[in-house]
């Protein structure tokens, strides 16, 4: 399995202190940072856009910004998230009829890809030309749309699938993950860690992160 990987999701931060936050989870051993961005159209809320992630890349120096992209149109806001220093551009498989487009758009900027599915889509919806074109495979453990929400159990099994289609690629489960869930990700498959609320409202955050590193690693 590729190596562990903890990406805290900005989405549980103090906005007010965003360049800040970030800073803390970097410090605290975090590799990424998750930035949820939602357009009120795939998803009811709007959280941050492409300005607001220019200005975490410029305060926060050498960030590997993991942008979640919950957005209906993904291939329009490729260039102003490039533009805006966003490493990794991961979309919904569910809102696009052309994925290898949406993947030809990314990696014209340099971008990693990443390709999201949400509860209801099945494993089977990533085809191996997809995926193969892929850096990332998000396996979303609630629906899309807020922090702090019920880890769902039933999206597990995805990830088991996908790592035994795909040994060597990176997968992320975002949602609900914390130390009480993260071991059924970690034997799953899963290597990359999104958690919000679990790292930003813990007393101690480098814990978390640093439990959630051994949960993979072991
Ligand atoms: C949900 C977002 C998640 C969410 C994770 O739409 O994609 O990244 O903020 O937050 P927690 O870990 O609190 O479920
Ligand atoms: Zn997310």
């Amino acid at each position: 399995m590729p190596r562990a990987i903890i990406s805290p999701s900005v989405l549980a931060s103090d906005f007010g202190q965003l360049t800040a936050e970030c800073n803390r989870m970097i410090k605290g051993g975090a590799e990424w940072l998750h930035m949820d961005v939602m357009d009120g159209h795939f998803v009811p809320n709007i959280t941050m856009g492409a300005p607001i992630l220019a200005c975490v890349s410029k305060g926060v120096p050498g960030i590997f910004m993991d942008c979640h992209m919950m957005v209906a149109d993904p291939e329009k806001w490729v260039n102003d998230i490039a533009d805006a220093g966003g490493a990794l551009y991961c979309f919904h498989l569910e809102a696009t009829a052309d994925p290898l487009s949406v993947i030809r758009a990314i990696r014209a900027r340099n971008m990693k890809v990443g390709v999201a599915i949400s509860p209801d889509t099945p494993s089977t919806a990533i085809t191996d030309e997809v995926a193969n074109a892929a850096d990332m495979l998000l396996v979303m453990t609630v629906y899309p749309g807020r922090g702090g929400q019920k880890f769902l159990d039933r999206c597990v099994p995805k990830v088991a699938e996908l790592r035994a289609r795909f040994p060597d690629k990176d997968i992320e489960v975002d949602g609900g993950v914390g130390p009480k869930t993260i071991d059924v990700c970690a034997h799953a498959g899963s290597n990359v860690i999104v958690a919000g609320t679990a790292i930003f409202n813990a007393p101690n955050p480098e814990e978390v992160i640093a439990s959630l590193k051994t949960s993979v690693n072991t």
